[in-house]
């Protein structure tokens, strides 16, 4: 399928087939993709919370207002955003980076103090809207990823992040629900599925600057 096509194809699933299961394999290379995301300096700032457990996603309706998509979803992932990025953080990351790169230990020193630089002058509150948007672009290609291996899926910014971080256990791991994002197979009756997909013309999104 063309990537245009498969973005014409995917919608956000209201209605989930509860008797429909993703493939684990295709969970796996959801979340290859979705690792791939371009993050700001490379630091991927969150992690991907998958949960599959029929009580936990049941008892998550109701700290989604009440959206049933995270019951009757296959497996529900969670982006979480890390809490503690910091200097130790980023050293590990350039670690990983010069060893994978066959680079000798602190070749990139110059890169890792500007990253530690910018990272440890944010407050709390900036540095967790700078990983809510490192967070949003792995959104993005999850979805695309989706669409490409034709699994549905809905993007859910409604649902209340501190119950999730308390039912989930993410508080104790450094971590706080950003998006929710239920993957699956669209049930049969989900109307939505039959709404034309209605976007603004291009010649309206587009800021064209040439000679
Ligand atoms: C960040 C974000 C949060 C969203 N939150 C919800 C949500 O909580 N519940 C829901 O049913 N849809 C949610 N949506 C789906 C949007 O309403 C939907 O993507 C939009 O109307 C465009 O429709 P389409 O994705 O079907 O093309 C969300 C979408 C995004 C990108």
């Amino acid at each position: 399928m063309k990537f245009t096509d498969a973005m014409r194809w995917r919608y956000a699933t209201k209605k989930f087939d509860p008797g429909k299961t993703v493939h684990e394999d295709t969970v796996t290379q959801l979340l290859e993709a979705t690792n791939l995301s371009a993050t700001s300096y490379g630091l991927q700032p969150f992690k991907f919370v998958v949960i599959r457990n029929q009580p936990l996603q049941d008892q998550l309706v109701a700290s989604s207002y009440g959206q049933r998509q995270v019951a009757d979803a296959s497996h529900v992932i969670v982006i979480a955003a890390r809490t503690d990025v910091d200097a130790d953080y980023i050293g590990q990351y350039i670690d990983m980076v010069e060893s994978e790169r066959d680079l000798e230990p602190g070749t990139m020193e110059d890169y890792k103090s500007t990253m530690i630089g910018v990272v440890t002058r944010m407050s709390p509150e900036e540095m967790q809207q700078w990983s809510a948007k490192q967070a949003y672009l792995a959104l993005g290609t999850i979805l695309a990823a989706c669409a490409m291996l034709k699994i549905d899926a809905c993007p859910m910014e409604g649902f209340v992040s501190s119950e999730y971080n308390e039912a989930l256990g993410l508080a104790g791991q450094n971590l706080e629900a950003v998006i929710v994002v239920p993957i699956g197979f669209r049930a049969e009756d989900d109307i939505n599925q039959n709404n034309k997909k209605v976007r603004r013309p291009l010649e309206e999104m587009v800021v064209r600057i040439a000679d």
